[in-house]
């Protein structure tokens, strides 16, 4: 693997945009080629970002010689048939959240990328934030005692039009997989897989949810609370109670723009301090899948295959109760 890990972008669509800014904040990564449906936006996107290379399909971008890595920023109906490509093609992967539409096609992609011994990754960036960084070390002190209760949400209102990849069932629309996704990280991440669900949804007319909440038991005693949806600006912040004090992630809290407070008993918050970057907060993914390029590794230790499977487990269990079914069910 050369030192410098030569990124292609697979997808020229919004998120695309902001990793593309924040690799030039990667040491030793270059974009070496993006790949768009559209040619104009394809050479619009590699001139914007300094990528010596443009290609108007998917196939020649996994094809080029001289990318290390692809990242996927399609929607999430298509992720499978994306990442699968690229594995076809021995292209290591960072693909974005949700990493498909059921676990299905999850155990069929890392299957894949096992047998191909190549290296692929859910691009769940909030794992490798400094402030989540901060929280998981705060939780595993002890300070705050057992964890009893999480309460977590994330829910905006897009200006229309809306993106139709947030209703389509083909795209893998709804708040659940979009978005509803991050509360149930949170949960999971930090208090692993519930034994109980119970939800809620409001639907779209083409049956995605427009809206969903969540209820979960865990083995440890623990009630998680968490909500998503596609019609409200709420607060996009989480309250993590423990026996003895609590975690406040504010403003954002799945991003890096998110502040953290901590609170002992019934005092009042205080700020925690938190390594801060210029940049969206995609480069810390970006760098932790060149060190693990660098090492010849075919799984992330932080972000690995069976967070990723046990995710999208969970996230199908939900839409079972809700009865969310997609084309590929
Ligand atoms: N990590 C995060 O913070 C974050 C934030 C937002 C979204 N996401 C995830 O990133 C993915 C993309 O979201 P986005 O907001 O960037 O979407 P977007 O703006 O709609 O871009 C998606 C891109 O996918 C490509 N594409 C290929 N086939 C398509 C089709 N049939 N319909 C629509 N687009 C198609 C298009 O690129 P070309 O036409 O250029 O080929 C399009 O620009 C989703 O899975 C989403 O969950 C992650």
């Amino acid at each position: 693997m050369a030192q410098t890990i030569r990124w292609g972008i697979l997808g020229c669509g919004k998120i695309a945009n902001k990793f593309a800014n924040d690799l030039k904040l990667v040491e030793d990564a270059s974009l070496a080629a993006v790949a768009s449906r559209d040619e104009a936006r394809a050479q619009a996107f590699a001139q914007q970002y300094g990528a010596p290379t443009y290609f108007t399909s998917y196939e020649d971008l996994v094809s080029a010689p001289d990318v290390d890595v692809i990242y996927i920023a399609t929607p999430h109906g298509l992720h499978h048939e994306h990442a699968m490509l690229c594995l076809q093609h021995r292209k290591a992967v960072l693909c974005e959240k949700a990493f498909t539409l059921n676990s299905r096609q999850t155990v069929e992609i890392l299957q894949y990328a096992k047998a191909q011994r190549v290296f692929i990754m859910e691009a769940f960036w909030t794992k490798f934030l400094p402030q989540y960084q901060k929280v998981t070390e705060i939780i595993q002190s002890g300070v705050l005692g057992p964890i009893k209760w999480i309460q977590a949400d994330f829910g905006f209102n897009p200006e229309p039009p809306v993106a139709p990849r947030l209703t389509n069932p083909l795209l893998g629309g709804g708040a659940l997989l979009d978005i509803g996704i991050y509360p149930v990280f949170l949960a999971q991440s930090l208090l692993g897989i519930p034994v109980d669900i119970q939800a809620v949804a409001t639907f779209y007319d083409t049956g995605v949810d427009e809206q969903c909440s969540m209820v979960m038991k865990f083995s440890s005693g623990a009630i998680a609370t968490l909500s998503a949806t596609l019609s409200a600006h709420t607060p996009v912040e989480a309250v993590i109670a423990g026996t003895e004090g609590r975690l406040l992630m504010k403003n954002r809290f799945h991003n890096a723009i998110g502040t953290v407070e901590i609170a002992m008993g019934k005092d009042e918050p205080t700020p925690i301090e938190v390594h801060r970057e210029e940049g969206y907060g995609y480069q810390f993914e970006a760098r932790h899948v060149g060190e693990c390029l660098r090492k010849g590794l075919t799984e992330s230790p932080v972000m690995t295959h069976n967070d990723t499977l046990q995710q999208m487990q969970t996230l199908d269990r939900i839409r079972a109760i809700l009865g969310i079914r997609y084309p590929v069910d």
